[in-house]
Protein backbone atom coordinates (compact mmCIF):
# COMPACT_ATOMS: atom_id res chain seq x y z
CA UNK A 1 0.00 0.00 0.00
CA UNK A 2 2.79 2.39 -1.16
CA UNK A 3 1.50 5.93 -1.24
CA UNK A 4 2.40 8.63 -3.36
CA UNK A 5 4.66 10.22 -0.59
CA UNK A 6 6.10 7.05 -0.09
CA UNK A 7 7.60 7.06 -3.13
CA UNK A 8 9.51 10.26 -3.23
CA UNK A 9 12.09 11.70 -0.74
CA UNK A 10 12.62 14.65 1.04
CA UNK A 11 14.33 15.56 -1.91
CA UNK A 12 11.14 15.03 -4.46
CA UNK A 13 12.76 12.31 -6.43
CA UNK A 14 11.86 8.84 -6.25
CA UNK A 15 14.03 6.87 -3.79
CA UNK A 16 16.51 4.41 -5.12
CA UNK A 17 14.34 1.82 -3.57
CA UNK A 18 10.90 1.42 -1.87
CA UNK A 19 11.45 -0.33 1.45
CA UNK A 20 8.83 -1.36 3.81
CA UNK A 21 9.68 -2.28 6.90
CA UNK A 22 6.94 -5.03 8.67
CA UNK A 23 7.06 -6.26 11.92
CA UNK A 24 5.30 -9.09 13.16
CA UNK A 25 4.02 -10.64 16.83
CA UNK A 26 5.13 -9.14 19.71
CA UNK A 27 8.60 -9.85 19.74
CA UNK A 28 9.30 -7.36 16.47
CA UNK A 29 6.94 -4.83 17.92
CA UNK A 30 9.58 -3.83 20.17
CA UNK A 31 12.12 -3.95 17.83
CA UNK A 32 10.27 -1.93 16.09
CA UNK A 33 9.68 0.51 18.91
CA UNK A 34 13.22 0.54 19.35
CA UNK A 35 14.22 1.18 15.88
CA UNK A 36 11.77 4.63 15.66
CA UNK A 37 12.82 6.00 19.07
CA UNK A 38 15.41 7.82 17.59
CA UNK A 39 15.01 8.10 14.05
CA UNK A 40 14.38 11.24 12.36
CA UNK A 41 13.47 9.96 9.00
CA UNK A 42 11.93 6.16 9.49
CA UNK A 43 10.96 4.41 6.50
CA UNK A 44 7.45 3.32 6.34
CA UNK A 45 7.18 0.68 8.93
CA UNK A 46 3.92 -1.36 9.62
CA UNK A 47 3.08 -3.28 12.81
CA UNK A 48 0.91 -6.79 12.16
CA UNK A 49 -0.48 -8.63 15.01
CA UNK A 50 -3.62 -10.47 16.27
CA UNK A 51 -2.99 -8.74 19.52
CA UNK A 52 -4.67 -5.40 19.46
CA UNK A 53 -3.85 -3.83 22.54
CA UNK A 54 -0.26 -4.67 21.92
CA UNK A 55 -0.46 -2.87 18.26
CA UNK A 56 -2.58 -0.19 20.07
CA UNK A 57 0.00 0.81 22.82
CA UNK A 58 2.84 0.68 19.48
CA UNK A 59 4.12 4.05 18.28
CA UNK A 60 4.52 2.55 14.98
CA UNK A 61 2.34 4.65 12.26
CA UNK A 62 0.49 1.65 10.26
CA UNK A 63 -1.02 -1.12 12.55
CA UNK A 64 -2.87 -4.15 10.76
CA UNK A 65 -4.64 -6.33 13.26
CA UNK A 66 -5.23 -10.07 11.92
CA UNK A 67 -7.63 -12.79 12.42
CA UNK A 68 -10.34 -10.70 15.02
CA UNK A 69 -12.76 -13.73 14.67
CA UNK A 70 -10.29 -16.40 15.58
CA UNK A 71 -8.06 -14.70 18.28
CA UNK A 72 -10.85 -12.23 19.25
CA UNK A 73 -8.54 -9.40 19.44
CA UNK A 74 -5.98 -11.21 21.68
CA UNK A 75 -2.63 -12.88 20.82
CA UNK A 76 -2.41 -16.53 19.24
CA UNK A 77 -1.48 -17.81 22.58
CA UNK A 78 1.61 -19.41 21.42
CA UNK A 79 -0.47 -21.72 19.29
CA UNK A 80 1.34 -21.56 15.82
CA UNK A 81 -1.80 -22.74 13.83
CA UNK A 82 -3.86 -19.86 14.70
CA UNK A 83 -1.15 -17.44 13.72
CA UNK A 84 -1.81 -19.11 10.18
CA UNK A 85 -5.47 -18.91 10.41
CA UNK A 86 -5.60 -15.20 11.70
CA UNK A 87 -2.96 -14.61 8.35
CA UNK A 88 -5.50 -16.52 6.00
CA UNK A 89 -8.48 -14.48 7.59
CA UNK A 90 -6.91 -11.06 6.20
CA UNK A 91 -5.04 -11.99 3.41
CA UNK A 92 -6.79 -9.47 1.42
CA UNK A 93 -5.30 -6.27 4.15
CA UNK A 94 -1.34 -8.22 4.22
CA UNK A 95 -1.56 -8.27 0.13
CA UNK A 96 -2.85 -4.46 0.05
CA UNK A 97 -0.25 -3.92 2.90
CA UNK A 98 2.94 -5.19 0.82
CA UNK A 99 1.78 -4.20 -2.86
CA UNK A 100 3.82 -1.16 -4.14
CA UNK A 101 7.29 -1.83 -2.60
CA UNK A 102 10.64 -3.06 -4.29
CA UNK A 103 11.57 -4.67 -0.58
CA UNK A 104 10.35 -6.19 2.33
CA UNK A 105 12.50 -6.11 5.47
CA UNK A 106 10.84 -8.40 7.67
CA UNK A 107 11.03 -8.67 11.22
CA UNK A 108 9.63 -12.04 13.29
CA UNK A 109 11.00 -13.28 17.02
CA UNK A 110 10.07 -17.04 16.24
CA UNK A 111 8.77 -19.69 18.53
CA UNK A 112 5.10 -18.17 19.52
CA UNK A 113 2.15 -18.42 17.53
CA UNK A 114 1.28 -14.84 15.77
CA UNK A 115 4.82 -14.66 14.32
CA UNK A 116 5.95 -18.36 13.60
CA UNK A 117 2.66 -18.59 11.83
CA UNK A 118 2.43 -15.76 10.04
CA UNK A 119 5.51 -14.58 8.55
CA UNK A 120 5.95 -16.86 6.48
CA UNK A 121 2.57 -15.99 5.04
CA UNK A 122 3.38 -12.47 4.27
CA UNK A 123 6.14 -13.33 2.92
CA UNK A 124 4.73 -15.40 0.57
CA UNK A 125 1.95 -12.88 -0.17
CA UNK A 126 5.04 -10.07 -0.95
CA UNK A 127 6.58 -12.83 -3.61
CA UNK A 128 3.64 -12.87 -5.49
CA UNK A 129 3.48 -8.92 -5.52
CA UNK A 130 6.76 -8.80 -6.99
CA UNK A 131 8.91 -7.48 -3.50
CA UNK A 132 12.34 -9.09 -2.49
CA UNK A 133 12.12 -10.31 0.85
CA UNK A 134 14.95 -10.21 3.23
CA UNK A 135 13.55 -11.49 6.82
CA UNK A 136 15.24 -10.89 9.90
CA UNK A 137 13.97 -13.37 12.55
CA UNK A 138 15.41 -14.14 16.26
CA UNK A 139 15.33 -18.18 17.80
CA UNK A 140 13.80 -18.31 21.52
CA UNK A 141 16.55 -18.46 23.87
CA UNK A 142 17.39 -21.89 25.25
CA UNK A 143 15.60 -21.80 28.34
CA UNK A 144 12.33 -21.08 27.47
CA UNK A 145 11.83 -24.15 26.40
CA UNK A 146 11.42 -27.41 23.53
CA UNK A 147 8.32 -26.49 22.08
CA UNK A 148 9.11 -22.85 21.28
CA UNK A 149 12.52 -24.11 19.79
CA UNK A 150 10.73 -26.51 17.72
CA UNK A 151 7.94 -24.32 16.40
CA UNK A 152 10.43 -21.76 15.95
CA UNK A 153 12.58 -24.11 13.65
CA UNK A 154 9.58 -25.49 11.90
CA UNK A 155 8.66 -21.74 11.14
CA UNK A 156 12.12 -20.93 9.63
CA UNK A 157 11.93 -24.04 7.83
CA UNK A 158 8.43 -22.60 5.96
CA UNK A 159 9.75 -18.67 5.56
CA UNK A 160 12.82 -19.72 3.90
CA UNK A 161 10.45 -21.65 1.58
CA UNK A 162 8.55 -18.09 0.92
CA UNK A 163 11.57 -15.30 1.67
CA UNK A 164 14.09 -14.60 -0.62
CA UNK A 165 16.83 -14.77 2.35
CA UNK A 166 16.40 -15.27 6.03
CA UNK A 167 18.74 -13.59 8.28
CA UNK A 168 18.56 -15.73 11.58
CA UNK A 169 19.94 -14.39 14.97
CA UNK A 170 19.53 -17.31 17.26
CA UNK A 171 18.92 -15.58 20.84
CA UNK A 172 20.89 -18.11 22.42
CA UNK A 173 23.88 -16.55 20.35
CA UNK A 174 24.03 -13.14 21.57
CA UNK A 175 23.72 -14.93 25.34
CA UNK A 176 27.14 -14.75 24.28
CA UNK A 177 27.91 -11.38 24.55
CA UNK A 178 25.75 -10.05 27.79
CA UNK A 179 27.23 -10.46 31.32
CA UNK A 180 25.78 -13.38 33.56
CA UNK A 181 23.42 -11.22 35.89
CA UNK A 182 21.87 -9.44 32.68
CA UNK A 183 17.44 -9.89 33.12
CA UNK A 184 15.51 -11.02 30.52
CA UNK A 185 13.92 -7.89 29.23
CA UNK A 186 17.84 -6.20 29.34
CA UNK A 187 18.70 -9.62 27.20
CA UNK A 188 15.14 -8.55 24.79
CA UNK A 189 16.37 -4.93 25.04
CA UNK A 190 20.01 -6.20 23.73
CA UNK A 191 18.31 -8.07 20.67
CA UNK A 192 16.23 -5.58 19.51
CA UNK A 193 18.86 -3.03 19.70
CA UNK A 194 21.38 -5.11 17.74
CA UNK A 195 18.38 -5.66 15.34
CA UNK A 196 17.03 -2.35 14.94
CA UNK A 197 20.75 -0.94 14.47
CA UNK A 198 21.44 -3.37 11.72
CA UNK A 199 18.38 -2.92 9.46
CA UNK A 200 18.52 0.92 10.08
CA UNK A 201 21.75 0.48 8.72
CA UNK A 202 20.52 -1.23 5.46
CA UNK A 203 17.95 0.76 5.14
CA UNK A 204 20.37 4.00 5.08
CA UNK A 205 22.59 2.61 2.53
CA UNK A 206 19.46 1.57 -0.02
CA UNK A 207 17.57 4.36 0.56
CA UNK A 208 18.82 7.03 0.67
CA UNK A 209 21.83 9.02 -1.75
CA UNK A 210 25.01 8.10 0.09
CA UNK A 211 29.28 8.48 0.18
CA UNK A 212 29.52 4.58 -0.63
CA UNK A 213 26.15 3.75 -2.41
CA UNK A 214 25.00 0.04 -2.21
CA UNK A 215 22.90 -0.78 -4.90
CA UNK A 216 19.42 -2.53 -4.62
CA UNK A 217 21.34 -4.81 -7.73
CA UNK A 218 23.82 -6.20 -4.89
CA UNK A 219 21.26 -6.77 -2.26
CA UNK A 220 19.37 -8.87 -4.60
CA UNK A 221 22.05 -10.78 -5.95
CA UNK A 222 23.62 -11.50 -2.25
CA UNK A 223 19.87 -12.67 -1.48
CA UNK A 224 18.83 -14.45 -4.88
CA UNK A 225 22.16 -16.64 -4.57
CA UNK A 226 22.43 -17.53 -0.53
CA UNK A 227 20.48 -20.60 -0.38
CA UNK A 228 17.74 -18.43 1.60
CA UNK A 229 20.06 -18.21 4.30
CA UNK A 230 21.97 -15.37 5.63
CA UNK A 231 24.13 -14.78 8.76
CA UNK A 232 23.76 -10.60 9.92
CA UNK A 233 26.82 -9.69 12.59
CA UNK A 234 26.65 -5.99 14.18
CA UNK A 235 30.08 -3.79 15.79
CA UNK A 236 29.97 0.01 17.05
CA UNK A 237 33.14 1.81 17.95
CA UNK A 238 33.81 5.29 19.45
CA UNK A 239 36.55 7.46 19.38
CA UNK A 240 40.00 7.15 17.58
CA UNK A 241 40.19 3.34 17.23
CA UNK A 242 36.24 2.91 16.52
CA UNK A 243 36.93 0.76 13.32
CA UNK A 244 39.48 -1.35 14.61
CA UNK A 245 36.76 -1.55 17.91
CA UNK A 246 34.07 -2.56 15.44
CA UNK A 247 36.29 -5.28 13.14
CA UNK A 248 37.17 -6.90 16.62
CA UNK A 249 33.30 -7.48 17.92
CA UNK A 250 32.85 -8.44 14.65
CA UNK A 251 35.47 -10.99 13.79
CA UNK A 252 36.44 -12.26 17.03
CA UNK A 253 33.37 -12.08 18.50
CA UNK A 254 30.29 -14.78 18.88
CA UNK A 255 27.73 -13.50 16.27
CA UNK A 256 29.78 -14.45 13.34
CA UNK A 257 31.19 -17.76 15.48
CA UNK A 258 34.83 -15.69 15.81
CA UNK A 259 34.89 -15.41 12.44
CA UNK A 260 34.18 -18.48 11.16
CA UNK A 261 31.05 -17.27 8.92
CA UNK A 262 33.40 -14.71 7.27
CA UNK A 263 35.82 -17.30 6.25
CA UNK A 264 33.10 -19.68 4.57
CA UNK A 265 31.35 -16.87 3.26
CA UNK A 266 31.33 -16.74 -0.83
CA UNK A 267 29.55 -13.24 -0.66
CA UNK A 268 28.93 -10.80 2.05
CA UNK A 269 27.60 -6.99 2.35
CA UNK A 270 29.65 -4.59 4.33
CA UNK A 271 27.83 -1.46 5.76
CA UNK A 272 29.15 1.61 7.28
CA UNK A 273 27.86 4.56 9.06
CA UNK A 274 29.66 7.04 10.55
CA UNK A 275 29.93 10.64 11.21
CA UNK A 276 31.43 13.05 8.67
CA UNK A 277 34.85 12.76 10.57
CA UNK A 278 34.67 9.33 8.62
CA UNK A 279 38.36 8.55 7.62
CA UNK A 280 38.77 6.96 4.16
CA UNK A 281 41.35 4.83 5.38
CA UNK A 282 39.02 3.48 8.02
CA UNK A 283 36.90 2.31 5.31
CA UNK A 284 39.95 0.67 3.42
CA UNK A 285 40.92 -0.86 6.13
CA UNK A 286 37.75 -2.57 6.91
CA UNK A 287 37.02 -3.87 3.71
CA UNK A 288 40.86 -5.40 3.56
CA UNK A 289 40.23 -7.16 6.76
CA UNK A 290 37.55 -8.70 5.43
CA UNK A 291 39.24 -9.96 2.29
CA UNK A 292 41.82 -10.98 4.67
CA UNK A 293 39.44 -13.01 6.52
CA UNK A 294 36.71 -14.39 4.03
CA UNK A 295 37.29 -17.32 1.59
CA UNK A 296 39.38 -16.74 -1.63
CA UNK A 297 37.59 -14.96 -4.51
CA UNK A 298 34.75 -13.90 -1.95
CA UNK A 299 32.52 -11.04 -3.30
CA UNK A 300 32.55 -8.31 -0.87
CA UNK A 301 30.40 -5.39 -1.74
CA UNK A 302 30.52 -2.84 0.70
CA UNK A 303 28.75 0.62 1.14
CA UNK A 304 29.18 3.87 4.20
CA UNK A 305 26.80 6.47 4.77
CA UNK A 306 27.64 9.82 6.73
CA UNK A 307 24.95 10.93 9.52
CA UNK A 308 25.74 14.21 10.68
CA UNK A 309 25.33 13.19 14.21
CA UNK A 310 27.36 10.42 14.32
CA UNK A 311 30.66 12.15 14.74
CA UNK A 312 33.31 9.86 16.61
CA UNK A 313 31.32 6.71 16.17
CA UNK A 314 30.82 3.75 13.54
CA UNK A 315 28.85 1.32 13.06
CA UNK A 316 29.57 -2.05 11.00
CA UNK A 317 26.67 -4.37 10.01
CA UNK A 318 27.75 -7.79 8.06
CA UNK A 319 25.19 -9.63 5.49
CA UNK A 320 26.86 -12.60 4.83
CA UNK A 321 25.69 -16.13 2.92
CA UNK A 322 28.01 -18.65 3.70
CA UNK A 323 26.00 -21.12 0.95
CA UNK A 324 26.23 -18.21 -1.87
CA UNK A 325 26.52 -20.07 -5.31
CA UNK A 326 27.57 -17.67 -8.39
CA UNK A 327 24.43 -16.81 -10.47
CA UNK A 328 24.49 -19.38 -13.45
CA UNK A 329 24.38 -17.09 -16.79
CA UNK A 330 22.40 -18.45 -19.34
CA UNK A 331 23.89 -17.91 -23.50
P1 LIG B 1 1.66 -15.06 20.28
O1 LIG B 1 2.16 -14.47 21.58
O2 LIG B 1 1.43 -16.53 20.36
O3 LIG B 1 0.50 -14.32 19.70
O4 LIG B 1 2.86 -14.94 19.20
P2 LIG B 1 4.00 -13.83 19.03
O5 LIG B 1 4.63 -14.09 17.72
O6 LIG B 1 3.44 -12.46 19.29
O7 LIG B 1 4.98 -14.26 20.19
P3 LIG B 1 6.02 -13.33 20.96
O8 LIG B 1 6.62 -12.37 20.00
O9 LIG B 1 5.45 -12.79 22.19
O10 LIG B 1 7.11 -14.41 21.35
C1 LIG B 1 7.85 -15.09 20.36
C2 LIG B 1 9.31 -15.08 20.75
O11 LIG B 1 9.75 -13.74 20.72
C3 LIG B 1 9.62 -15.53 22.17
O12 LIG B 1 9.76 -16.92 22.21
C4 LIG B 1 10.89 -14.81 22.48
O13 LIG B 1 12.02 -15.55 22.03
C5 LIG B 1 10.80 -13.56 21.62
N1 LIG B 1 10.50 -12.32 22.37
C6 LIG B 1 9.62 -12.09 23.36
N2 LIG B 1 9.68 -10.81 23.76
C7 LIG B 1 10.62 -10.21 23.01
C8 LIG B 1 11.15 -8.90 22.92
O14 LIG B 1 10.79 -7.98 23.66
N3 LIG B 1 12.11 -8.67 21.96
C9 LIG B 1 12.56 -9.67 21.15
N4 LIG B 1 13.50 -9.39 20.24
N5 LIG B 1 12.10 -10.89 21.19
C10 LIG B 1 11.14 -11.17 22.10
Amino acid sequence: MATEQDMTNETGRPPRCRVLVAGVGGGAGHVLGHMLADWAEPPVVAAVNTDARALAESSVGLKVVIGRTVTKGLGAGGDVELGRLAANEDLDALRALVSGYDLLILIASLGGGTATGVAPILARLAREEGLLTLAYVTLPFDFEGTRRQEQAQEGLALLKQSADAVVCLPNQRLHALLPPATSLPEAFGFVDRMMSAGIRGLWTLLARDNMLNLDFSDLQSLVENSGNECCFGYGEGRGPGKAEQALRELLEGPMLEKGRVIANSGAMILHVIGGPDLPLAELQTIHRRFQEAARPGARISMGAAVLDDWTGRLALTVLAAEHWMPPTRTA
